[in-house]
């Protein structure tokens, strides 16, 4: 959510930041900027140099011009928060006498209040943005030092942030301050990046370093410095990013979004590798830091996440009752929060995360260790801050995911949780001969899933058919209704066509009104002791006149399409159950023109609440 990105080097600084941007760009894009800072005359401080534009960084880009030397600067993309998109909200945001820059990731809570004084003073704001706020406040401060001006500003605003700033007087540095926001430091060859998110420096540098809450930092060409906003120092020690460079571009496809569902058999296979054990029929998850007592201690497993990765929890409730027979329930993130949870010492929770940002998955991760609670964590990206706070977890392996929509985390996050309540199960209850079974059905999860992507030409057909309903209805029993949860929740953000996810069991209570021609039901069908339960469903639709899809194990009488998808054990079935219908949404939304890796209104990474 808002991307940010920074250099200090020898090199010319803009076609770097406008690099970054571009592959920051999924993490907001209704505006962005960039600020350099110019030669200075003899005597004077550098001036800054900035641009800023409405729209796509390939807006800005068009506004740079062409001499426009430097070789510092800091830029970002934005996702408004406080403001409309404008040029004037874009960051970065420059104080009164243009010696100031600030990019901000984040809320300021008390941006308000902070303002109206402002504004008593005599400060004239150019934005409706919460971040002029933190840029005036630099610029008055009567600190000596930049590092001094940014602490003491900080010091009085409430919120969440990731900043980086420039001042005209400083021209040397770059300080940098994160707290609820991620900022990550890219060191090269007498050169230093920084920003929100790694995709930005890989093609540069591989060696980051990942700020924490509360940490400063002060990066120089050839120099860095970090430090807590107190003043005293902390130890930095650089890691290597895993993914490739390679691993962001969109190799070969249209969008961000196919390649990422096509990648699926891969990223599976990878979640797989190394932590099957056939020995024992169970796997080996070594970064879950729960030995065999504690695991048999747990008399409760909740789930927290949002969106899709709420829905993969729901999913992997489910895999953790039937093959551990621990009851487990998966709840929003959000709603947790807010409703002064009953914190039980028996009770595991589980975060889980794509991104390993989400504001309302940390806070509640937070809540939960200040109340004494174990946290494990199921998260996409190594050494985020969800994964860094939980006492350990299950990395799920997916390689980085550009596209706004989650596809193939959703389904890694799924086998990740079989994973986990395959190793639980193996502690209880749970027999070699059913461990077999579900390690048998696991390692055919990716041919089966190659097999379902090569049924893509009959999905398109089908979404071409559908595309022009207003509204659509999903329904599963049990295992299926998760998957139709997600599957009308990825309708919905790449379409734009309303879409209502019911477990089938509930259209009776009310749904089955809005039955008709028009409103065509995506049925989730396996194969499985429901099977007649869900046929019974599909004859009152058709009583009622409705067109259904049925994604199944087999040809379904009662509809007027069936997408084939390969059987394995019902435990699993969910995790091939989704595929098809990320396909439907995806061809949906190609049919109606969306743009399909940037969904109006909504960005990668939701850091704000
Ligand atoms: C939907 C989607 C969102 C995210 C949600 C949580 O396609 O991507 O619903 O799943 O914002 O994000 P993470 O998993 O990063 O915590």
């Amino acid at each position: 959510m808002c991307g940010i990105v920074g250099y200090i080097g020898r090199r010319d600084v803009a076609p770097l930041l406008l690099e970054g941007l571009q592959r920051l760009e999924y993490r907001g894009y209704d505006s962005a900027g960039l600020v350099i800072t110019g030669k200075a005359a003899a005597g004077r401080s550098s001036a800054l140099k900035m641009v800023k534009a409405k729209g796509r960084v390939r807006e800005l880009e068009s506004r740079v011009p062409k001499r426009f030397a430097g070789t510092t600067g800091i830029a970002h993309t934005r996702w408004a928060t406080h403001g409309a998109p404008s040029d004037h909200n874009a960051h970065p945001h420059l104080d009164q006498d243009n010696k100031v820059a600030v990019v901000h990731n984040g809320i300021i809570d008390n941006a308000t209040e902070l303002r109206v004084k402002l504004e008593a003073d005599g400060v004239v704001f150019l934005s409706e943005t919460d971040t002029e706020v933190l840029t005036h406040l630099i610029a008055r401060s009567q600190a000596e030092t930049l590092e001094e001006k940014v602490r003491q500003s900080l010091k009085l605003v409430e919120g969440t942030y990731g900043i980086a700033v420039l001042h005209a007087d400083f021209a040397d540095r770059i300080v940098v301050a994160r707290n609820g926001s991620p900022v990550v430091l890219g060191i090269g060859e007498k050169e230093m990046f920084v920003a929100s998110d790694v995709a930005a420096l890989v093609s540069h540098t591989r060696q980051v370093v990942t700020l924490d809450d509360g940490e400063m930092a002060t990066i120089k060409a050839d120099d860095f410095r970090t430090y807590t906003t107190e003043g005293s120092r902390t130890s930095a020690t650089p890691t290597t990013v895993e993914w490739e460079a390679e691993s962001y571009d969109m190799g070969g496809h249209d969008t961000y979004m196919h390649k990422e569902i096509s990648e699926q058999s891969d990223a599976v296979d990878r979640v797989l590798r190394g932590r099957i054990d056939d020995r024992f029929s169970t796997v080996h998850l070594g970064g879950l830091n729960l030995d065999a007592r504690e695991a048999r201690g747990v008399r409760r497993i909740k789930i927290l996440g949002c969106g899709t990765s709420y829905h993969a929890g729901l999913i992997g409730a489910g895999l953790i009752e039937s093959l551990a027979r621990i009851p487990a329930d998966a709840e929003p993130a959000s709603e947790f929060r807010y409703r002064n949870p009953v914190v039980d010492p028996d009770t595991l929770y589980i975060a889980v995360s794509q991104s390993g940002e989400t504001y309302d998955v940390l806070a509640a991760v937070q809540e939960l260790k200040r109340k004494g609670a174990r946290v494990l964590g199921v998260v996409n990206v190594v050494g985020s801050a969800i994964a860094r706070e939980t006492d350990g977890g299950v990395y799920v392996h997916a390689g980085p995911e550009v596209c706004v929509v989650s596809t193939k985390c959703f389904t890694n996050t799924v086998v990740a949780f079989a994973l986990l309540a395959l190793h639980l199960g193996r502690i209880r209850d749970l027999s070699v001969a059913d461990g077999k079974r579900i390690i048998a059905g696991l390692r055919d999860l990716p041919a089966q899933i190659t097999e379902i992507l090569e049924s893509e030409a009959e999905i398109k057909k089908v979404a071409d058919e559908y595309a022009d309903a207003k509204s659509m209805m999903f329904i599963g029993r049990v295992r299926g209704y998760p998957v139709a949860l997600e599957a009308s929740l990825k309708l919905k953000e790449i379409s734009y066509i309303h879409a209502e996810a019911y477990p089938a069991s509930e259209l009776k209570h009310g749904p089955l009104a809005l039955i008709e021609p028009a409103l065509p039901t995506v049925a989730i069908v396996p194969d499985d002791d429901l099977l007649e339960k869900n046929r019974a469903a599909m004859e009152e639709i058709k009583a009622r006149s409705g067109r259904i899809l049925a994604v199944a194990h087999q040809e379904q009488p009662k509809a007027d399409h069936t997408i084939l998808v390969p059987k394995n054990e019902p435990e699993l079935d969910p995790i091939l159950m989704g595929i098809p219908l990320q396909l439907l949404a995806y061809h949906t939304a190609l049919a109606l023109g969306r743009d399909i890796d940037k969904p109006r209104n909504l960005a990668k990474s939701v850091t704000v609440e």
